[in-house]
């Protein structure tokens, strides 16, 4: 499968290393397609990953994924075209996040709404899967656990694109995965990331993930 994806970032990267590890064809947008540090993360990573512009990296895409920081979202969305997202699964891996100098950020967007549901409402003609966003980069790819494969819950409005994003991207990543019901359930997603987040901070610990115990 063709991916793209919306940032070049170290989310980006794992992402990218893990889909050309699986046989995925994997085009990284931004807007300085020929740095330094991305072309040699690209040479190492071989002939199936290049870069491109955001709106390269959305035409190339059968899935596109954004893993762009919160603040650059929009506009990235913008470069990007939604006319070159429309019809497609994006996977929005972003997280609302709001700087505090003194500890853990907060979240930008939180209670009615959530960074899920906007990305959706800027992309009306996507679908919009929000998932992978509340693990570290480290563990994206094939989680290797104590406890086994952990859980990764994921929201969106349309049925056929999460089961997709499930079959095709997140159990061959090595996940468990629950779907929670529609895009405006990001704003649970986004508040578990948090709890990720402030679990590192108070523990200086950084390879953590969720799982579900059951009965
Ligand atoms: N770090 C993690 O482990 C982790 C885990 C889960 C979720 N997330 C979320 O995933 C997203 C990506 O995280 P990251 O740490 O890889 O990268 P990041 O540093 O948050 O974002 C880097 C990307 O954002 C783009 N960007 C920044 N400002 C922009 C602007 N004004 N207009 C357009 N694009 C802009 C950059 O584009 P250029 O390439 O053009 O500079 C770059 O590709 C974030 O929302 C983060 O909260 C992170």
């Amino acid at each position: 499968m063709k991916i793209g994806i919306i940032g070049s970032g170290v989310v980006a990267r794992a992402l990218a290393s893990g889909l050309v590890a699986l046989g995925h064809d994997v085009k990284i947008g931004t807007r300085h397609p020929a740095k330094e540090d991305l072309q040699a993360f690209l040479k190492k990573a071989g002939a199936k990953a290049s870069s491109g512009s955001f709106t390269e990296a959305a035409r190339f895409g059968d899935i596109v994924m954004l893993a762009t920081s919160w603040s650059g979202t929009e506009n990235a969305v913008k470069l990007a075209g939604t006319d070159a997202l429309a019809g497609k699964i994006v996977i929005d891996v972003t997280n609302p996040l709001k700087v505090n100098p003194h500890g853990p950020p907060g979240l930008a967007v939180s209670g009615n709404d959530s960074a899920g549901e906007q990305v959706q409402r800027w992309l009306p003609q996507s679908k919009v899967v929000k998932a992978f966003n509340h693990v570290g980069n480290a563990l994206m790819f094939k989680p290797e656990l104590k406890g086994g494969p952990p859980d990764m819950f994921i929201a969106g409005n349309d049925a056929s694109a999460k089961r997709t994003v499930t079959d095709d991207i997140l159990k061959p990543f090595g996940w468990n995965v629950s779907d929670l019901g529609g895009i405006e359930m990001s704003r649970y997603l986004e508040a578990l990331a948090m709890i990720w987040i402030v679990y590192g901070f108070s523990n200086n610990y950084w390879t953590h993930a969720f799982k579900l115990l059951k009965k």
